[in-house]
């Protein structure tokens, strides 16, 4: 056994274990490749991004949204803004909630999905997740409160199930494979949290900057 395995070559294996197993899946994640480098590089004005009615003459009320996102964190995938440190740097401050009476839950725990075979070991942060989303938008949905209870697989999450509900549709998109397969793996332990964080992955969870 190797004592390490370098992100690309666990890359190419998973792509062509899922081509001699799966035919349809192969073409399905060259397409998200294809999509997210489409959508790189550029922010289509509003009148040119196939929703807006470019005769409205509300569009040319609205703000554009290179003028918004060019401001904040950059990201290089998916709408180009690092959105989990826009909000920590207070970039941005969406408001809680619409009715008073709303309850805002919150959770700071990290839970680490270890994966079989040579990818490193997911970690999932509450913490960056409930800054956005109620625990309703996953629990007991998507997934039970129980650590393990859901079989989680990258087929399901590339066929827009389970992370994929969100990850490539309205969160960074599923072709950042080491955000979500952050936490090498030693050969023989169970993988747990690095003392140090790489702060271009995650901040460090509590810290709230
Ligand atoms: C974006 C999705 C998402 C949101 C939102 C979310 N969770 Fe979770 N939660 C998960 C996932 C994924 C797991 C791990 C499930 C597994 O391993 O099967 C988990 C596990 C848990 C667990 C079990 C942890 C353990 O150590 O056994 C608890 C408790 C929990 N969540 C509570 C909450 C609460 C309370 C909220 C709201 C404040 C919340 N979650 C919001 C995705 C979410
Ligand atoms: C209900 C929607 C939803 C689901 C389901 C979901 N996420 Fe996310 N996730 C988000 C949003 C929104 C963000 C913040 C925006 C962004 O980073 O694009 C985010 C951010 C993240 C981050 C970045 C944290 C940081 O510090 O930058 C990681 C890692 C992550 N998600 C992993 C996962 C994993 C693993 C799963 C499945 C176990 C999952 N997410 C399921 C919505 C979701
Ligand atoms: C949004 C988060 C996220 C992203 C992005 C992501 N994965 Fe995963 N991946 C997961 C989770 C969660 C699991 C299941 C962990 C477990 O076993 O509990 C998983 C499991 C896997 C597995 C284990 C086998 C299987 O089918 O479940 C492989 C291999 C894998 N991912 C490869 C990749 C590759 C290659 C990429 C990039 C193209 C990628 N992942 C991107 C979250 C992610």
């Amino acid at each position: 056994m190797r004592a390490s395995i370098s992100p690309a070559s666990s890359v190419f294996r998973f792509l062509r274990a899922i081509s001699s197993r799966k035919t349809g899946l192969i073409a399905f994640v060259i397409g998200l490749l294809a999509i997210s480098t489409a959508m790189a590089g550029q922010w289509l004005p509003l009148g040119k991004d196939g929703v807006h009615d470019p005769r409205s003459p509300a569009v040319k009320q609205l703000q554009q949204p290179r003028d918004a996102l060019s401001k904040l964190t950059p990201d290089t995938p998916g709408n180009q803004v690092r959105w989990v440190q826009a909000l920590e740097k207070g970039e941005i401050t969406p408001r809680e909630k619409l009715y008073p009476q709303t309850e805002v839950r919150k959770l700071d725990r990290d839970i680490i999905l270890d994966v079989n075979g040579g990818m490193p070991a997911v970690r999932f942060p509450h913490r960056q997740h409930t800054e956005w989303l109620d625990c309703k938008n996953c629990h007991d949905g998507i997934f039970k409160m129980r650590t393990g209870e859901t079989k989680i697989s990258m087929f399901l999450i590339l066929q827009g199930e389970q992370c994929g509900v969100c990850h490539g549709a309205v969160a960074f998109p599923l072709t950042e494979c080491m955000r979500c397969h952050s936490i090498s793996k030693q050969p023989g332990r169970k993988p747990e949290m690095p003392a140090a964080i790489n702060p271009q992955m995650h901040q460090p969870t509590g810290t709230g900057q």
